[in-house]
């Protein structure tokens, strides 16, 4: 009985994408003219790689290429679109010489490491066709820093006679992937390393790389949910919705869905951080607006920030800070009150002021990179505890104040991608495929003009040193491609900054349903980007 239901996951494998026309006809890459500008500090890190050109692509008579012997490698968090990445990959390099070999190794950079592999081969890719998550070769977050590791992927890829290595992960894996294509070069290993952007966060990208994949849908998904509870307390009119939606470092998720669903409130951590608010003044604000709200006879509304917020108030900012470079490395086992004991007097008092659950997730693992595991802390809840405080303060305010939190973060990061997805990912592996049979090392593949109709997108490569530049991490300056944080003064903030008092008593709530897959919604880009590209 289950059966005779058609499935949509089912319906999506035949979901057939537009191929830019760029990528469609036979073509051959060929350097720019124009070197990538990179800092002179970057460029003593990576004297191998550090003076690459972009890439054009260019119309040819025929496909044609050598048989190549390709491994991919999955990385991070997952993020809807990535089996596309490796379906265009496959199809790519089958295309240039039926002969081609891609090698998925699996469970992220560890399968790298350990040289564990499948090949990828026809029917594992038509399974995979436009489904989300990473789940065809699995994922992990290993960082590859040592010197051990390095001379094991070393080996992996002699063993395996790799001409190319395609490393489809964010700001730190792609970091790597330059790292890698330097090694290898200075090495003499003949292995081109190229790298996609992909990460739900968005904070992967520059004047070259719009977007990185899986951010349209994450964002579309949180959207559909905040709406739908958005149209459940305008119903029911008795709860304040507290929605923590993810976005480690940047608030680009938060800022999107803001401007999709128009909540009552929106936090910005940028702005918090720039303005260098304290959680006082947030507090306050919040405050203000459930009082007008009541006033009003509205005692439900809808609040949401990124899950980041938190390490971008600055006394939170030096307390996380402090922790992780001077407490926590000396602590076998902290518990709150060793660290306490162990936090300066002004850290020590914000520490002092976290409710006791929030203290603990504080003390939480670092994951490999060194950073916090933000998505553990329950920022709600010390918003909801500190405002509820507030309130009872306000002796003008009779409402009754009824909190719900909601932390919408992997819900986002495997569902079936959006059309736009879809169509990005499928032309990215289908560059990376490009970018390798043209011998390019250490580039991103980039498609760029998204906010145009995908036949006319424009494939290119990126050289990644260009995105890098020195940053102090745990006490030591180290080449990081820089975070893409939102930007104050740019468009798409500008437009939420414009609306946003408008939406906090009288409610501007869009309930923008789910994700389409045809009919005239089915390809709208993020609005960001649209802004962005106005
Ligand atoms: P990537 O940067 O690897 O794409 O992951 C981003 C993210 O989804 C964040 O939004 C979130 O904080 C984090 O991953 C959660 O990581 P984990 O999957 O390790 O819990």
């Amino acid at each position: 009985m289950l059966s005779r239901l058609p499935s949509l996951d089912k319906v999506r494998l035949d979901y057939k994408c537009v191929i830019p026309k760029q990528l469609a006809i036979p073509h051959v890459t060929k350097r720019s003219t124009i070197t990538a500008s990179v800092a002179s500090d970057v460029a003593d890190k990576f004297p191998n790689t550090s003076n690459a050109k972009a890439v054009d692509f260019a119309a040819a008579d025929a496909f044609s290429g050598k048989a190549l012997r390709v491994g991919a490698v999955l990385s991070g968090g997952p993020a809807p679109g990535g089996h596309n990445v490796l379906c265009g990959l496959y199809d790519g390099l089958k295309k240039l010489n039926s002969d081609s070999t891609l090698y998925g190794f699996l469970s992220g950079p560890s399968g790298l490491v350990d040289n564990q592999y499948k090949v990828v081969d026809q029917a594992m890719v038509d399974a995979h066709r436009n489904q989300g998550g990473f789940d065809m070769l699995g994922s992990g977050r290993t960082k590859i820093e040592s010197a051990d590791q390095f001379e094991r992927v070393k080996k992996t890829v002699t063993e395996l006679k790799l001409d190319g290595l395609v490393v489809i992960g964010g700001d730190d894996s792609n970091t790597n992937a330059a790292v890698m294509a330097e090694w290898f070069a200075a090495q003499g290993v003949k292995v081109n390393v190229v790298g996609v952007p992909k990460t739900i966060d968005g904070d992967l990208k520059d004047k070259d790389i719009e977007i990185s994949f899986g951010f349209d849908t994450a964002t579309k998904l949180y959207s559909e949910l905040i709406g739908n509870v958005m149209r459940d307390a305008r119903s029911g009119r008795k709860y304040y919705h507290f929605i923590r939606l993810m976005g480690r470092a940047a608030s680009h998720v938060a800022l999107e869905c803001a401007l999709a669903t128009r909540p009552n409130i929106a936090l910005i951590a940028e702005e918090a951080f720039e303005e260098k608010m304290t959680l006082g003044q947030i507090i306050n604000h919040m405050a203000d607006v459930v009082v007008a709200r009541h006033k009003a006879g509205k005692n439900y509304g809808v609040i949401v920030f990124p899950e980041g917020l938190i390490e971008h108030i600055p006394r939170m900012h030096t307390l996380i800070d402090e922790l992780n470079n001077t407490v926590l490395p000396k602590l076998d086992t902290p518990t709150p009150a060793t660290v306490l004991k162990a936090l300066g007097p002004d850290t020590a008092e914000t520490f002092a002021m976290l409710p006791a659950d929030v203290q603990g997730q504080l003390l939480l693992d670092r994951d490999s990179h060194g950073n916090i595991q933000i998505s553990r802390i329950e920022t709600e809840k010390l918003l909801i505890s500190l405002l509820t405080a507030e309130l009872d303060h306000r002796t003008e305010y009779k409402g009754k104040f009824d909190p719900v939190s909601h932390f919408f973060g992997y819900e986002g990061r495997a569902g079936l991608p959006s059309n736009f997805d879809c169509t990005y990912c499928l032309a990215l592996g289908l560059t990376a495929a490009s970018l390798i049979n043209g011998g390019h090392n250490g580039c991103m593949a980039a498609v760029q003009g998204l906010t145009s109709p995908p036949e006319e997108w424009v494939p290119r490569g990126v050289p990644i040193t260009g995105m890098i530049n020195m940053e102090v991490r745990h006490g030591a300056a180290k080449p990081v491609i820089k975070k893409a944080l939102v930007e104050l003064g740019a468009r798409p903030f500008g437009l939420f900054k414009e609306h946003r008092d408008s939406w906090e008593v009288e409610d501007g709530y869009v309930c923008v349903g789910p994700l389409q897959f045809e009919g005239p919604c089915s390809m709208n880009p993020p609005i960001t980007l649209l802004a962005e590209q106005e």
